[in-house]
């Protein structure tokens, strides 16, 4: 299965991110040429979504050594595990970013052992293997989307099955936050291939809207029926027997099983429970952190308190105090599946 839209377009010298700032009204493109730009355009939530922030961080590190070279500049692992750190920091929350910049760290790192290298070609091996990888990572995160979507939507019609599904998903989860059909939306996106949708429920995602911005637009764009909800209706429409299943993705998974995702994910949990429907996480396993032992340990990013205080610009609050958690943590007691590439664990 194909989705024409993509986050992302890759060259050998510049990445262009899609501005999903701007999203649905423009279609305009951030260019990054170093790794720097790329760690700007994550932390400005040009690009957002675990394995899309991952995908960039990687041809980030590449682009920091292509750079060096054009500028005639020596290349040090330093500077990469500088750049490394300066990528990572940019959301701390998504391991799929470390996860990245550590993979490209990797194949950097023998480049550098022994003797500095007289050969010509040198540096140019090493530039050729960086960019191989980045794009490794970009290629084979969409394989993942395609098997972890189909792992969910096989147990879902065999644990569940109903002639068509009403679902309900949280945040972004598809094209635009993957290299591929996505991880939730990915599923989904499945089961609507198989003629198995009634209506996708989309959250708005209070604050960054995700869901109505990006969600709502790549469903309206496939086709999908979707029908956008407020998040605070969510426990009304389960109650109302609205909803057959919940599907969300991660941004990281303890070793415990535990989820962090968008903030409002661990309520829709919480609800799921209550009212005796599914609860579905799909994710790679880049998103997996096994040296984290539980999801106490995993550090939850704060954003700026002008996310709640305006909108588009609009001040719609008096200057008060704001908490603004962008993520949350679900107990693994309340998910009844996390679906990857290779594995269901239930
Ligand atoms: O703040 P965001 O937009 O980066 O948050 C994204 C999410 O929480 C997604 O659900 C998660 O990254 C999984 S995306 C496949």
């Amino acid at each position: 299965m194909k989705t024409n839209l993509s986050f992302i377009k890759a060259a050998r010298d510049k990445i262009q991110l899609l501005n999903q700032k701007l999203l649905p009204h423009k279609l305009d493109y951030v260019v990054c040429s170093n790794g720097a730009d790329v760690a700007k355009a994550i932390k400005d939530m040009v690009v957002r979504g675990a394995p899309a922030i991952g995908i960039s961080a990687a041809y980030g590190m590449y682009l920091t050594a292509w750079e060096a070279s054009k500028k005639n500049k020596k290349l040090t692992l330093d500077l990469l595990k500088k750049q490394k750190q300066q990528l990572d920091a940019a959301r701390p929350t998504a391991v799929n970013l470390m996860w990245a910049t550590e993979q490209m760290l990797q194949v950097a790192t023998p480049f550098f052992a022994g003797e500095p290298s007289k050969a010509k070609d040198a540096h140019l091996k090493l530039l050729l293997a960086l960019y191989e990888k980045a794009l490794e990572i970009h290629n084979d995160d969409a394989e993942r989307c395609l098997k972890m979507s189909n792992n969910a939507v096989k147990y879902l019609l065999t644990k569940y099955p109903k002639e068509k599904y009403n679902i309900l998903t949280h945040c972004n989860t598809g094209s635009l936050a993957t290299g591929g059909i996505g991880t939730a939306l990915g599923a989904i996106r499945v089961l609507h291939e198989k003629s198995k949708i009634n209506m996708v429920y989309a959250d708005e995602t209070r604050p960054y809207l995700q869901g109505s911005r990006l969600t709502a637009f790549e469903l309206l764009k496939d086709k999908i029926p979707v029908t956008l909800t407020v998040d605070s209706q969510a426990a009304y429409l389960m109650q109302k027997k609205m909803i057959d299943a919940v599907f969300v993705g991660a941004d990281r998974i303890a070793a415990n099983g535990d989820v962090a995702n968008k903030i409002g994910t661990y309520s829709l949990s919480v609800l799921a429970k209550a009212h005796r429907i599914p609860f579905f996480v799909v994710a790679p396993k880049s998103t997996f952190d096994n040296k984290i032992e539980n999801g106490d340990k995993i550090v939850v990013e704060e954003r700026a308190a002008v996310e709640v205080l305006e909108i588009a610009g609009r001040v719609i609050a008096p200057k008060v105090p704001v908490v603004n958690y962008s993520f949350d943590v679900t107990p693994q007691v309340n998910i009844t599946a996390i679906f990857s590439e290779d594995e269901t664990l239930e």
